[in-house]
């Protein structure tokens, strides 16, 4: 289907072409994408500066990376860097899904939007100009990223700070510095990774059991990683276990080092963490400290 498309006229692919690089295959690693000199590389006649070279995803990995990331009818797609539109638009045809594109190059919107139009999916896929760095995408629920390691870490706090807790973020060949993925997939020499947005839980919390006692926990986060202190009743108590999946928290606290635990699954609603069905749990646990 991709290779229906006419690359013929891209400077870059042909560039690409030139300095040997097999484009029946359009994946590069990440070594060969880093080393592409496109410095001042832009579409022809427009005033822009890209902070990533247009380079197609390859169907397989296009698709690699939709079922990595679990892409549905239910979802919100958005792919920062659109290019031609191929994510957004294999998303649309094959699993019914809405999707945003925002490139800020307007010869790929266009080809974007032509694309679209061409396989008839334009009532699902909505492509945007744009610069990626200041768009709005808090309404995804799926963002598919082929940018390089240095953007992605630089769109990162918006990432965590934008996204609702549970958002999938699916990156081909590029990972996101110190946030480690929480699933990575190689695709041959291709490598494809998967984030999940974590609800934003450090400080101290305090809920009540239905056997009346008083539990208190003091979460430190970074990322997906939790780590505190617990106490029950007031006596400081065994933190067993403290992991966050988007807005899931699990929390495993024991009197002792060597007394049976007990177990907490919590949603992270608004601000508070909600018991989820069928736990010991009997008030919503509060935040009484910011950490
Ligand atoms: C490697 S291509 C990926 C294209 C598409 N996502 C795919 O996987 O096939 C990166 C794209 O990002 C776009 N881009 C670079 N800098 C951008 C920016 N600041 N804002 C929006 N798009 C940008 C380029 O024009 C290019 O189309």
């Amino acid at each position: 289907m991709y290779r229906d498309l006419d690359f013929d006229d891209d400077e870059l692919i042909d560039e690409l072409r030139d300095l040997g690089y097999n484009l029946d295959d359009y994946s590069l690693t990440d070594s060969e994408f880093r080393d592409l000199d496109f410095e001042g590389y832009t579409s022809e006649g427009a005033d822009i500066i890209l902070d990533v070279p247009y380079v197609p995803t390859d169907e397989k990995i296009v698709n690699a990376m939709l079922d990595l990331g679990e892409v549905t009818r239910d979802d919100v797609l958005y792919d920062l860097g659109c290019g031609d539109g191929r994510i957004v638009v294999a998303a649309a045809l094959e699993r019914n899904t809405r999707g945003v594109g925002i490139d800020v190059d307007p010869l790929r919107i266009s080809e974007a939007i032509e694309y679209a139009a061409h396989t008839g999916v334009e009532y699902l896929a909505t492509f945007i100009e744009g610069d990626l760095m200041e768009a709005d995408f808090s309404d995804a629920t799926v963002v598919t990223l082929y940018l390089l390691d240095l953007v992605n870490i630089q769109l990162r706090p918006r990432l965590l700070d934008e996204l609702r807790p549970g958002t999938r973020i699916v990156s081909h060949a590029f990972d996101m510095g110190d946030w480690k993925p929480d699933q990575r997939q190689s695709c041959g020499s291709i490598n494809i990774y998967k984030w999940i947005v974590p609800a934003k839980v450090a400080g101290t919390w305090e809920w009540r059991t239905t056997d009346g006692d008083t539990y208190r926990v003091e979460l430190k986060q970074k990322y997906q990683q939790l780590s505190g202190k617990a106490w029950i009743n007031g006596e400081e108590a065994v933190l067993k276990n403290a992991l966050i999946k988007g807005d899931l928290i699990e929390l495993v606290i024991s009197k002792k080092a060597n007394t049976r635990p007990v177990g907490f699954i919590m949603r992270s609603v608004g601000r508070e963490l909600v018991a989820v069905e069928g736990g010991l749990q009997a008030t919503p646990a509060i935040k009484i400290l910011k950490n």
